[in-house]
């Protein structure tokens, strides 16, 4: 599902060459549950943004269910990311303006999904994140764990085989933290192919098979 080989990014300030991410390889195979783990700035943001394809490598290779992705234009590239790939982001990012299932409905612009067919999609996403009952909400009137189920609804609307999570858990309560934990698993269990970047230690404690990567300044340990 993900191959990332020799991988490196770096930012250049001032003629100086800033490296965050050195010489990165693995492979994430189909419905693998991967947690990412590293202490702030070893680069776990630019990694997963890497591998949705909101952030291009310096050099190396990078391939998502065979795509490399590095390579798409722009216009592929939002295609691309809609179908194949979930994002849930620790600040939630839902849009404050639109209601929950208008939320939801947002990935499947890029899909050109006729209106009829998007909201039965999206009915059914907010189902299977247990938070239909709020899709006529808006964002500010949610509480912390019905945003993040929110922004799980929206990352498996167009039911794609990859979700990243980045610290996913960093503004929830540790009763929601649990919840969102068993939707993950649940969405593992129906074959999903999971990456969370995360330096929560309530992951530590998590019952089914996993793999860990741990970074440490910009490279696998
Ligand atoms: N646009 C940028 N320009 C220059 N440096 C950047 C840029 N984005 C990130 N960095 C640097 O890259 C390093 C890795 O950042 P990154 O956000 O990937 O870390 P992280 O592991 O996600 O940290 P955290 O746990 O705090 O979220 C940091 O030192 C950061 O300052
Ligand atoms: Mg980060």
């Amino acid at each position: 599902m993900v191959v990332v080989e020799q991988l490196n990014r770096w930012y250049t300030i001032d003629k100086k060459r800033h490296q965050i991410l050195k010489d990165i390889s693995f492979h994430v195979k189909r419905g693998d549950f991967v947690l990412l783990r590293g202490v702030s700035g070893s680069g776990k943001t630019t990694l997963l943004s890497i591998l949705a394809g909101l952030e291009k490598p310096s050099s190396g290779k990078v391939l998502i269910d065979g795509e490399p992705i590095a390579k798409l234009p722009d216009i592929h590239l939002s295609h691309f990311r809609a179908k194949k790939v979930g994002i849930i982001f620790q600040h939630f990012n839902l849009i404050d303006s639109l209601s929950l299932q208008d939320n939801v409905l947002v990935p499947l612009v890029a899909l050109k999904i006729g209106l009829q067919e998007a909201k039965a999609m999206a009915e059914r996403a907010l189902k299977s994140a247990n938070i239909a009952h709020k899709s006529e909400a808006y964002p500010t009137k949610l509480s912390g764990g019905e945003k993040q189920r929110g922004a799980i609804a929206r990352a498996i609307v167009a039911d794609p085989p990859l979700l990243l999570c980045d610290e996913p858990t960093a503004n929830l309560d540790r009763a929601n933290s649990l919840l969102f934990i068993d939707a993950l698993h649940k969405l593992h269990q129906e074959g999903k192919t999971i990456i969370v970047a995360t330096h929560d230690p309530i992951f530590d404690a998590i019952d089914f098979p996993h793999t860990i990567i741990d970074l440490k300044d910009g490279q696998i340990v």
